[in-house]
């Protein structure tokens, strides 16, 4: 039951026998939310992934057209659309990765936590469908307010009984990408070479970006550090303010989610150094939950490595972002308990 019989239609015209084996070694991946802002780009992006063997498309509306859309386009993966709850089994069943850009963005004057009455069911749902269909997947969750939506799909996995925290990932790798596009338009260089760490979480102070940490090493005068916090801090709503009211990111979001699943596939293929900002179970800090730097690996996040040295600017803005998170955290805990 999918939604491009079409495929299956050419190649009913001939014998078995008579076909090439076809079919690209690979992972197999879901894109939930796949006719989204989001999800349409990053369904191309992933359908261009070499990685990627099978992609299959879902959403609640919508995905008959984006999936005969990406499924002409001559690249290897093989790809599957589903629609609604009813296909939701048949969308998961066998996936490698599932990534999940489901949900409603953010207008201006809205904050990302203004999302959690409406997204927290929606990421509780599908994260049933994982623990159903694809209980040992590993899970790239996108949808907002993210600080509070990784802790409801760790519970919902608990109470599935099939919770591993390697195997949930919040995707925070966009703050990455605006961090490194910001200090490289200071510096004067290629933002591919630059690299800033930013930790903590994705939403407001909560985003951390180490900028002593910078690669290569570099240094900034105090203006330039007040300006690049805030602008990294304030990127989301700087696009959600500059569309007015057409909704937030969604190309850099797409352009990221794959840059962090194809880094997500690497680590699974086996690949050594595969090092990425995320926001995932830790113990990094007294909290359940912190984004840092992770090595992934077969598992998924492998390691957590540590925060590294901060400097007192620094120091001053983990506090800050603590306690904001800890009430996030507590907020996506305390949903699932009602
Ligand atoms: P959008 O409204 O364009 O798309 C969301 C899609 O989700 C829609 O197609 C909708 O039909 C689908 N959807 C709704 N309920 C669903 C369900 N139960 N199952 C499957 N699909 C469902 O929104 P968008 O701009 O693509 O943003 C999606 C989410 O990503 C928002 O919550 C947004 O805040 C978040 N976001 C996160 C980051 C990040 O850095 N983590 C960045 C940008 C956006
Ligand atoms: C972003 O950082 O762009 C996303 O979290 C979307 C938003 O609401 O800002």
């Amino acid at each position: 039951a999918h939604l491009n019989p079409t495929m299956e239609e050419g190649a009913a015209l001939r014998p078995a026998a008579c076909r090439a084996k076809g079919g690209a070694p690979g992972f197999k991946v879901a894109v939930v939310g796949a006719a989204g802002g989001i999800g349409q780009s990053l369904s191309l992006l992933m359908k261009m992934n070499p990685l990627v063997s099978v992609l299959h498309l879902y959403d609640v509306v919508n995905t008959p057209g984006v999936t005969a859309d990406v499924s002409h386009m001559d690249t290897s993966a093989v790809v599957r659309g589903f629609i609604g709850q009813q296909q939701l089994e048949a969308a998961l069943t066998g996936m490698d990765l599932v990534i999940i850009p489901a949900g409603l963005p953010r207008k201006p004057g809205m904050t990302r936590d203004d999302l959690f009455n409406k997204n927290a069911g929606i990421v509780r749902s599908i994260c049933e469908g994982v623990a159903k269909s694809c209980p040992n997947a590993i899970v790239n969750l996108i949808s907002n307010p993210v600080n509070s939506t990784v802790p409801i799909a760790a519970e919902v996995f608990k109470r599935a009984g099939t919770y591993c925290p390697k195997r949930l990932l919040g995707v925070t790798t966009l703050d990455v990408a605006r961090a490194n596009t910001f200090v490289a338009e200071v510096l004067g260089v290629d933002p591919r070479e630059v690299n800033v760490p930013v930790v903590g979480g994705h939403a407001g102070v909560t985003i951390l970006p180490l900028l002593s940490q910078v690669s290569p090493p570099c240094s900034f005068t105090p203006d330039e550090i007040s300006y690049l916090t805030n602008r990294i801090q304030n990127g989301g709503t700087e696009v959600v303010e500059a569309k007015a009211g057409a909704g937030s990111a969604t190309l850099s979001m797409a352009f990221a989610a794959a840059k962090f699943a194809d880094a997500c596939l690497r680590g699974m293929r086996g690949d050594a150094g595969i090092v990425e900002c995320s926001y995932v179970a830790s113990e990094v800090t007294e909290l359940p939950f912190f984004a840092s730097k992770v090595r992934l690996g077969r598992g998924g996040a492998e390691e957590i490595l540590p925060l590294g040295p901060l400097n007192d600017f620094e120091r001053a803005g983990l506090e800050k972002a603590k306690k904001e998170l800890s009430e996030s955290i507590q907020k996506g805990v305390s949903f699932m308990n009602k």
